[in-house]
């Protein structure tokens, strides 16, 4: 029987198809990170089951990014500007960091990693900057999940850079026809369906009856992901990040995905904390910080009775 005293909080291992991964491990949780994007694909509660939805059909090979999990979208959300679809840190090789910056509180948690990306001369070529992207994944002693990014602009040439950001989380649920998510009604949105054209939320809690790819904008800092089905709710608190990206394929754009099943998008919905509407501007030597926190409760504990108060922590 394992103890606390043999589990082991920090693993490093080789994934699918030879590609490094790192595995925390808390109390009965556990997640799993790929250096490959700097890419969380898998995070499970205390009873074993996976959170987050990871397509059957992702391949876990370079240059693709990962179908599933937390993707990272750095500099550019969605196709809105000069560089691939989402950026290019979701399909990069970032590195472990032993030693990074300390943050401003001292981190009692002991199942984190510390990843970097920083370009190489070849990147510099499709993104003429220099920067130090810091991010750190944290599973908790109860199971939640933190992510936060570290953004510096290390340009020598004096040169600000401008960019945008997701943690493009796909949460697993039971059926989307179940599923509703709270916190974003009234809140105006950008229709990427539409032009990107702006309207507002009316109504009640939002549910999905087809496909979604919505640019919710200037959103409260908790957003609730209630899965009557599986009886469970997903909590997303987010800092720094203004915008919250909902989006479903469902099922034709399912079918035209070479890296999704035909039936997969009912089992899944990304909800994804982001800076898109009014990018991040940091001139040389400026940080730019955005932090995201994922639990799973039981649904009973139903989101009126979630505490809004809670403040993130720093680290
Ligand atoms: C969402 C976008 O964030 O990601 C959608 O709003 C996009 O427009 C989706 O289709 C998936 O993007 P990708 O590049 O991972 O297929």
């Amino acid at each position: 029987m394992s103890t606390t005293t043999d589990r082991v909080p920090v693993e490093v291992c080789k994934g699918i198809n030879g590609l490094e991964k790192v595995i925390l491990r808390e109390v009965r949780s556990s997640a799993e990170v790929y250096l490959y994007g700097g890419h969380v694909t898998s995070w499970k509660n205390d009873h074993g089951e996976e959170l987050l939805f990871v397509s059957s059909k992702a391949q876990f090979k370079p240059p693709k990014a990962i179908r599933g999990g937390i993707p990272i979208c750095f500099p550019q959300f969605g196709g809105q500007g000069n560089l691939e679809q989402h950026g290019f840190a979701r399909n990069k090789i970032w590195s472990i960091e032993s030693d990074p910056p300390p943050f401003p509180t001292v981190n009692s948690n002991k199942a984190f990693v510390d990843l970097i990306l920083k370009p190489t001369e070849d990147d510099i070529k499709t993104w003429p900057h220099s920067y130090e992207f810091r991010l750190r994944i944290t599973l908790g002693p109860g199971g939640d999940l933190m992510l936060t990014s570290r953004i510096r602009n290390t340009n020598t040439d004096g040169k600000p850079f401008t960019f945008t950001f997701a943690y493009h989380t796909y949460f697993s649920v039971s059926d989307i026809s179940e599923v509703r998510v709270e916190g974003l009604e009234t809140i105006d949105y950008l229709d990427n369906l539409q032009n990107r054209e702006r309207f507002t939320e009316q109504g009640d809690a939002i549910t999905f009856e087809g496909e979604v790819d919505k640019v919710y904008v200037s959103t409260p800092t908790k957003i609730a992901i209630l899965d009557h089905e599986k009886k469970r709710t997903f909590v997303l608190r987010k800092d720094g990040l203004p915008d919250a990206v909902v989006w479903n394929p469902w099922d034709k754009k399912a079918k035209a995905m070479a890296d999704f099943g035909d039936d997969e998008y009912k089992h899944m919905l990304c909800v994804e904390a982001a800076v898109v509407e009014k990018p991040i501007t940091l001139k040389p030597g400026e940080e730019w910080k955005g932090r995201q926190e994922l639990s799973a409760v039981p649904s009973s504990y139903c989101s009126g009775q979630l505490d809004p108060q809670r403040v993130l922590q720093t680290s």
